[in-house]
């Protein structure tokens, strides 16, 4: 037979149970809507798979360095203070332009932007924009694909 005591202390581990398992529920919900947000912002701001290899990747963005880096930002940043060269990440405007339509650009020039059709071969200048390609979003990426299918490359990645 159980005494007062004792059924006082079973009844207080009873609700220090609860109070645990409350606690822990607190938790699991606290972690859910956590993970819930984060997995949102991912899957908004994710950056897109590469376009293309590792290796053409690395070409792009050697290209880069040596030939737009100085104008347009270590990383597609720009610099609209200084030269008016606009950002080529997922900030402005570089992605509304397909595929054919950057080669092009890169190839014969802008009003400013220097034409370097003479200096680079057509696989740095695809390396280049397949490089630059991968600041952009996954959204900007697969918007600015489907409208490259009727603006393709002039020609594939050999010169
Ligand atoms: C002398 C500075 C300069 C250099 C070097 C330069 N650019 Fe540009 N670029 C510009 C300017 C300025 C513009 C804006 C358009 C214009 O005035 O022709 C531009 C525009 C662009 C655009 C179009 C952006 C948009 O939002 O429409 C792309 C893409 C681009 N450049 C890529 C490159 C790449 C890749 C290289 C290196 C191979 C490069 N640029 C080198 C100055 C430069």
């Amino acid at each position: 037979m159980s005494s007062k005591a004792d059924r006082r202390q079973a009844r207080r581990a009873k609700a220090a149970e609860r109070q645990k398992r409350r606690a822990s529920l607190g938790w699991v919900l606290a972690i859910s809507v956590f993970l819930a947000s984060a997995y949102f912002v991912w899957t908004e701001s994710r950056p897109a798979e590469p376009l293309a290899e590792a290796e053409t990747i690395a070409l792009g963005q050697q290209v880069y360095a040596q030939n737009c880096l100085s104008c347009h930002g270590f990383e597609g940043e720009g610099h609209a203070d200084l030269i008016q060269a606009p950002a080529l990440d997922e900030t402005e405007h570089a992605w509304h332009h397909p595929d054919g339509q950057l080669q092009e650009l890169l190839t014969n020039g802008g009003t400013l932007m220097p034409a370097f059709g003479d200096e680079l071969t057509d696989e740095e200048i695809v390396a280049v924009i397949r490089y630059i390609q991968t600041w952009w979003t996954a959204d900007q990426i697969a918007s600015q694909q489907q409208a490259s299918q009727s603006y393709p490359f002039r020609q594939p990645t050999e010169d």
